[in-house]
């Protein structure tokens, strides 16, 4: 379902206290990579706004649903040999999970990457067991290309680790 309540929009320092009671969160923090602070402070917060908000083009964003922060998603392209690939990362407040948001700033952000960077492809690494992030990237025209076996360590565990991409010729050839 298309969700035109929500908006990708940059981060401000306004943001800050909604971000620290949204991504104060273990149930995201376990998710995601070790730079995504637990606990997160307000600190952590305006590092993060004051980062992302003065980077040219834009890669990271409030997702914004019925015009109230809700979570972050970025973009970040690669260098080097992996210069046509970009990886994006996202999370979302717990309170507004099973939404479908997601799925709609996944959409958003690979329009936005296709148009704006000189990429081929657009990838995400979810941890095998986050089968809601999966879900969200396959609903999302993504295609799972591999399971790297335990190729990471969160919170002392080892995991599997997946990778889902999208190419721009099949995102052009799905007519977005
Ligand atoms: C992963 C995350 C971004 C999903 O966002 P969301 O807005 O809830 O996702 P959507 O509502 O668009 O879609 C979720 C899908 O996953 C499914 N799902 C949720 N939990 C699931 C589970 N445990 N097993 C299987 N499917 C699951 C939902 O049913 C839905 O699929 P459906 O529409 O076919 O029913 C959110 O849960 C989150 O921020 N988690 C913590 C941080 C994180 O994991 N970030 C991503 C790191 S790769």
């Amino acid at each position: 379902m298309a969700h035109s309540s929500i908006q990708l929009r940059p981060w401000s320092l306004n943001d800050i206290s909604d971000l620290v009671q949204l991504a104060n969160n273990i149930n995201i923090a376990k998710n995601m990579t070790d730079a995504f602070p637990n606990p997160y402070t307000y600190m952590d917060a305006e590092a993060f706004v004051r980062r992302v908000s003065t980077e040219i083009p834009q890669k990271v964003f409030a997702i914004a649903y019925n015009n109230k922060v809700v979570g972050s998603i970025g973009i970040f392209p690669k260098e080097d040999i992996h210069r046509k690939n970009a990886e994006i990362g996202y999370w979302l407040g717990e309170p507004y999970h099973g939404k479908g948001i997601m799925t709609e700033a996944v959409r958003l952000i690979v329009k936005y990457g296709f148009e704006t960077f000189d990429i081929e492809r657009i990838y995400a690494a979810p941890f095998r067991n986050n089968k809601a992030s999966q879900r969200v990237l396959q609903k999302s025209g993504f295609i799972l290309e591999a399971v790297l076996r335990m190729s990471i360590i969160k919170y002392n565990e080892l995991q599997d680790e997946t990778i889902y991409s999208i190419r721009k010729v099949d995102y052009i050839g799905e007519g977005w």
